[in-house]
């Protein structure tokens, strides 16, 4: 049989796209080597919500005497936290088969590669057996950057240092877990292992944590971190993972690879700051550095796809240098956020049902679920300047939000919104505090309907509500004089 579209990887492009075609009337083949559902469903965006949920609950409950709610003794069982996390994972891993199911895809649990083409499609080989395509989508996802960095694939190899697959699945929570890179991976796990009892360290070799995060945000989180005893160590490169041990280490510094044999379980970086080379031991290393798209081994160059540094490159269509083949999700490396991969995919299957559609990046918002949450949508203060935007800036604490004080004892949440000056329209709007993960769509729909300061006046927020707080920076803007 010959189908309209195969789908190469189940994550949330494939999935979704697979399900939306079939939907739509196409045959529909998808591939998923690993688990349906991808890296977000079970080893990423929702295993690490539910084992932060469970830190946020402990942290409640530990200033609870603040809100008059006395629990003595309250504690993490990680245990149950990873048994629960699990149970969610499996939840949602058999909503997403079932919906596969309803709307008539078939799916093939096991390892696709591209096989070229034949007059009738693209062939994709499964096993023993090969499958034709009229259309194919590669979501193959991405994967973990792991750079040559001496003793690291040893290290990843016995067990020292985690990825984000296996930080996840730890069955005990380690004493101390050096983190390197303070990205979004990073900080978010950081959360977690030291809500549960872990001494966390993060070594970042930026002088700042979230990468393009909104600068002010930035800073605001690394206070708001440090007061939940997580240390950082920035401005310093990690150079060497698990050489040798604490006791000795100088062998930890890029040597021969002589010294890694007899790799002990201690678990010891060097990373280099103002010039010096620096260690620091600990049981367990995570390593989250970002991520690369996941394009070798599939078989691109067999049907003619291009890559570019690794990724395939697409139009604002999903569709890549060869007629019929789209590729969605981080696999194109644009955005590499699972909800960008659902709309990549939404816009391949219209394009492909002939509906017309494009993707727009311009207000896409990102989200760290760290406690305090960050959310951001547009620019930051730093990418406006860089692009010449000239605009004006409120920053205003949530505090004045009737719902956020009444919430929080120390809350120290604020909002930051980016106008362009002249036209009044909303560029960036940055959330550090409660609900700040729920809030920031409002703020996307704003941005990506061109919404200016005085049309978010002119709308009514519910009361109370910590996204107020939007409503009322809009007041914090000079007034102009009422439009028609
Ligand atoms: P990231 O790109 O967010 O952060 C990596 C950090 O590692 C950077 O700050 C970088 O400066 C630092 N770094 C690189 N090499 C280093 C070295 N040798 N020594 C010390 N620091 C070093 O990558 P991360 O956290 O691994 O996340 C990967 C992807 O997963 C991201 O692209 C993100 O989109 C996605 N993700 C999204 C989440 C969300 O939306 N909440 C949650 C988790 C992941």
């Amino acid at each position: 049989m010959t189908y309209d579209l195969l789908v190469l990887g189940g994550g949330p492009a494939g999935y979704l796209a697979a399900e939306r075609a079939a939907h739509g009337g196409l045959s529909v083949l998808l591939v998923e080597k690993r688990a349906v559902g991808g890296v977000c469903l079970n080893e990423g965006c929702i295993p690490s919500k539910a084992l932060l949920y469970s830190a946020k609950i402990l942290e409640q409950a530990k200033h609870g005497a603040s809100y008059g709610v006395k629990i003595p003794e309250a504690s993490l069982d990680h245990a149950a936290v990873i048994t629960r996390k699990e149970k969610v994972v499996r939840t949602l891993v058999a909503g997403v088969k079932a919906k596969l199911k309803k709307n008539g895809v078939t799916t093939i649990e096991g390892e696709g590669i591209l096989k070229g083409r034949n007059s009738e499609g693209y062939l994709l080989a499964v096993a023993d057996t090969e499958y034709v395509g009229k259309n194919l989508l590669v979501a193959t996802g991405s994967v973990p950057v792991l750079p040559p960095i001496p003793g690291l694939k040893e290290s990843i190899d016995n067990g020292y240092a985690l990825t984000n697959r296996e930080i996840l699945a730890l069955k005990e929570v380690p004493a101390t877990l050096t983190v390197i890179g303070g990205g979004v991976i990073g900080l978010e796990m950081a959360s977690y292992y030291a809500a549960a009892g872990s001494k966390v360290t993060v070594v970042e070799m930026l002088e700042r944590i979230g990468g393009p995060l909104d600068a002010e945000i930035a800073e605001a989180l690394l206070v708001q971190l440090k007061k939940k005893d997580i240390t950082f160590i920035l401005g310093a490169k990690v150079t060497a993972v698990g050489l040798g041990s604490a006791a000795s280490p100088e062998t930890v510094v890029p040597s021969a690879s002589a010294s890694m044999t007899g790799v002990t379980s201690a678990s010891v970086i060097a990373y280099e700051k103002d010039g010096r080379t620096e260690t620091l031991s600990g049981d367990k290393v995570l390593v989250s550095i970002g991520r690369r798209p996941n394009t070798s081994g599939i078989g691109l160059e067999t049907i003619g796809v291009e890559t570019e540094r690794g990724r395939i490159p697409t139009d604002d269509q999903g569709r890549t240098n060869r007629p019929g083949v789209y590729a969605a999700g981080d696999v194109n490396g644009v955005s590499m956020l699972a909800h960008t991969a659902y709309r990549e995919a939404e816009v391949v299957v219209n394009h492909l049902l002939g509906k017309r559609d494009h993707m727009r990046y311009g207000a896409i918002p990102a989200v760290i679920y760290t406690q305090p949450e960050v959310a951001c949508v547009g620019e930051s203060t730093e990418s406006a300047k860089q692009k010449g935007l000239d605009v004006e800036i409120v920053k205003l604490p949530m505090t004045y939000s009737g719902r956020y004080v009444a919430e929080n004892e120390r809350g120290e949440g604020f909002v930051k919104v980016l106008v362009e000056k002249g036209s009044r329209k909303l560029v960036g709007v940055h959330l550090i505090g409660s609900y700040a993960s729920e809030i920031i769509y409002g703020a996307a729909l704003m941005l990506e309907t061109e919404m200016r300061v005085e049309d978010v006046r002119e709308l009514v927020f519910p009361h109370p509500t910590v996204s107020e707080v939007i409503r009322e920076a809009m007041f914090e803007f000079p007034i102009h004089e009422h439009r028609e």
